[in-house]
């Protein structure tokens, strides 16, 4: 396991910090077996995320994207949240003011405990109603497309290529990040906008930014500090730090 080095102003704004922000991607998942996007093994190196994960796709499509959200149902119901998730819900009972920001659609950081999650890109087990706008949780349907109890198509309450992210989650987000005195990125490639913007309004209004990634990302021009390695084993790392320095 990698062990890191704690930098002086990495220690103190651990320390002396109380606004703080983190933004996951699909890397804080992937140690618990869920597919990143990218990369060798990525999603979207096997799928065209054209026929998959846009509106188009599912009006000419919708079985196949029903099937396909299925699929990635199916492997995200096995599987459980890693210490990286842990740490980061730990890490919302240590900062005053903490606020998590994911693109993720896994839930794992809610199963880890993490009190408020801010999702950026929506929940892959939520159904919303395209007629009456209608959310819920149901699985497992008879029929596919399946349809609401209004009559209209449900759809997976993700968001697709070409969509909006939910307005008032982008908003929370965009502050969170711009009044935050210490900005985590984790697990991200930094490849999707808007969320890989947010390190940089960190940045830019003074916070200190942290990434923790397997390898560089798009965005480590944007980060003062970077842990390059696997975040389920630096994460739990740097709470112990933060409790270290309470104490001392
Ligand atoms: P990506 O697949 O683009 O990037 C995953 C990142 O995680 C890469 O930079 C990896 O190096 C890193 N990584 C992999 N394993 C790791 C580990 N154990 N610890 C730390 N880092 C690790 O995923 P995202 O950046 O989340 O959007 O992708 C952003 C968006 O693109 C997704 O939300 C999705 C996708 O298209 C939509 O579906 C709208």
């Amino acid at each position: 396991m990698q062990t890191i080095e704690f930098e002086d102003r990495f220690l103190e704004a651990l320390k002396n910090s109380t606004r703080v922000a983190a933004l996951t991607g699909a890397g804080v998942s992937a140690e618990s077996g869920v597919p990143t996007f990218r990369g060798e093994d990525g999603l979207w190196k096997k799928h065209n995320p054209m026929e998959l994960a846009t509106f188009e796709a599912f009006n000419s499509n919708p079985k196949l994207v029903w099937e396909w959200y299925d699929f990635r149902r199916n492997i995200i119901r096995k599987i459980k949240p890693n210490p990286g998730h842990f740490a980061l819900a730990e890490m919302a009972k240590l900062y005053e003011n903490f606020t998590l920001i994911t693109q993720n659609v896994d839930r794992l950081h809610m199963a880890a405990g993490s009190p408020e999650i801010h999702e950026l890109h929506g929940n892959i087990h939520r159904n919303r109603c395209l007629d009456c706008g209608k959310m819920d949780y149901t699985e497992g349907f008879d029929e596919i497309p399946p349809k609401c109890a209004c009559g209209g198509r449900l759809r997976p309450d993700v968001v697709w290529f070409g969509e909006m992210l939910p307005a008032e989650t982008l908003e929370k987000s965009m502050l969170a990040a711009h009044n935050s005195e210490l900005f985590f990125t984790i697990g991200t490639s930094g490849a999707i906008y808007p969320a890989a913007g947010l390190p940089g309004v960190a940045k830019k209004n003074g916070a200190l930014v942290v990434e923790v990634n397997l390898e560089p990302s798009e965005i480590s021009h944007v980060c003062d500090i970077k842990y390059h390695g696997k975040s389920g084993e630096i994460l739990p790392q740097i709470v112990n730090k933060i409790k270290e320095l309470r104490q001392s």
